[in-house]
């Protein structure tokens, strides 16, 4: 990406604290979008893009977002896994929406969505 503004250069500087959050497990969620054949197939990239929208509109700082590969769940994609910790939330059969509403109920109010929670550890 090229410097054009110093807009550019605070995107940047985010980018990398949060990375290093990431390294340093200070981040407290962390998002991964399974984008394997059939996640893909199923609109994980559109998840993606509502994940990210959501996170960026509610400006919150303490999230990293990644991606996976296929997890063996074709019929229950596109999947999310939320983890906090030693917790971890798998979300399936996600719609944008719905992918949105996550963000909004666990990582804002610390409330896990019950009704699309395929499997906790
Ligand atoms: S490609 Fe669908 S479960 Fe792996």
């Amino acid at each position: 990406m090229k410097i054009k503004s110093i807009e550019d250069l605070k995107r940047i500087k985010e980018e990398a604290q949060k990375n290093v959050a990431l390294r340093e497990g200070k981040a407290k969620y962390k998002v991964t979008v399974h984008m394997g054949t059939c996640g893909i197939a199923a609109g994980a990239r559109q998840i993606m893009s509502a994940v990210l929208d959501e996170i960026s509109r509610r400006n919150l700082k303490d999230v990293v977002v990644t991606q996976a590969g296929c997890i063996g769940l074709c019929d229950r994609e596109p999947l999310i896994s939320v983890e906090n910790g030693s917790q971890k939330v798998l979300y399936g059969n996600l719609t944008p929406e719905k992918a949105r509403q996550v963000v909004v109920s666990h990582l804002v109010n610390g409330q896990i969505v019950g009704e699309w929670v395929i499997h906790t550890e």
